[in-house]
């Protein structure tokens, strides 16, 4: 710790311990954020604060994550100037999956639209296939609108199949789905040697607690 501190000044120190990013599970205290979030990104179509709280409340097949950034991952090293930071950190970005026995649904899915286009979205989409290898799913799959073409082309970059168009599935506009799928990558997660495939690297802290367990990752 001492010669770390010695290495970068103390305000490149504060931005490298801000720069860092963490994947937690989402508790009730986040729903409120997160239901913001969700309707800065999907509007009208966006999901209730009840939608949210049933899901990680009452559904025992739901497995929800925020994306933070992550202050307070790193008190211990900070120590006394963690009072500078404040105790609360900023949701990026969340997603929501229903395990169902070998298959995962990605169910929702979104970054803070302030922070789209810096890699965030291909961040989460990586925890999304490591969650999938940890619950030893097969296959992940999920329904885009056919007008969104952030996401599917995102998807596909990152090796999903476009499977079945399911007619009228969406409301708020009425439109048409897209089913789309790939088998759960076997690598730890895929481009190792570019982590995420991020614009910006950030070192990313992964904690996971789900019906896999409790662990804790760090990328890279
Ligand atoms: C889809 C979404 C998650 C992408 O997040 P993001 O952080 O902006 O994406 P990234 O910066 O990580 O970009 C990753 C890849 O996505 C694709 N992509 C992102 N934005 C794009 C855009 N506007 N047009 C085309 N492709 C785009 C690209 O393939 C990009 O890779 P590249 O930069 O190497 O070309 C984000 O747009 C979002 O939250 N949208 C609203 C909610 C939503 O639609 N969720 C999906 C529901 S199925």
């Amino acid at each position: 710790m001492l010669s770390i501190r010695a290495n970068i000044s103390a305000s490149n120190f504060l931005r490298h311990v801000l720069d860092m990013l963490l994947l937690r599970p989402m508790t009730l205290k986040d729903v409120d954020e997160v239901t913001a979030l969700d309707q800065r990104a999907f509007g009208e179509s966006g999901w209730s604060r009840r939608h949210f709280v049933g899901e990680i409340s009452d559904s025992p097949i739901s497995i929800f994550y925020v994306l933070t950034d992550s202050a307070g991952s790193n008190s211990a090293l900070l120590g006394s100037n963690s009072a500078l930071l404040g105790s609360n950190s900023a949701l990026l970005g969340y997603f929501g999956t229903w395990h169902i026995v070998d298959q995962l649904q990605l169910c929702t899915f979104a970054v803070d639209p302030e922070r789209h286009g810096q890699g965030l979205g291909a961040i989460l989409l990586n925890c999304v296939f490591r969650l999938a290898q940890r619950l030893e799913c097969e296959v992940i799959q999920l329904e885009v609108r056919e007008s969104n073409v952030a996401a599917r082309t995102l998807y596909r970059s990152r090796g999903f199949q476009e499977e079945a168009v399911r007619r009228n599935l969406y409301s708020k506009p009425n439109e048409d789905g897209i089913l789309m799928s790939i088998e759960t990558p076997s690598a730890s997660f895929p481009g190792a040697s570019d982590p995420a495939g991020l614009k910006q690297p950030q070192p990313i802290e992964l904690r996971w607690n789900d019906r896999a367990g409790a662990s804790v990752e760090r990328w890279p």
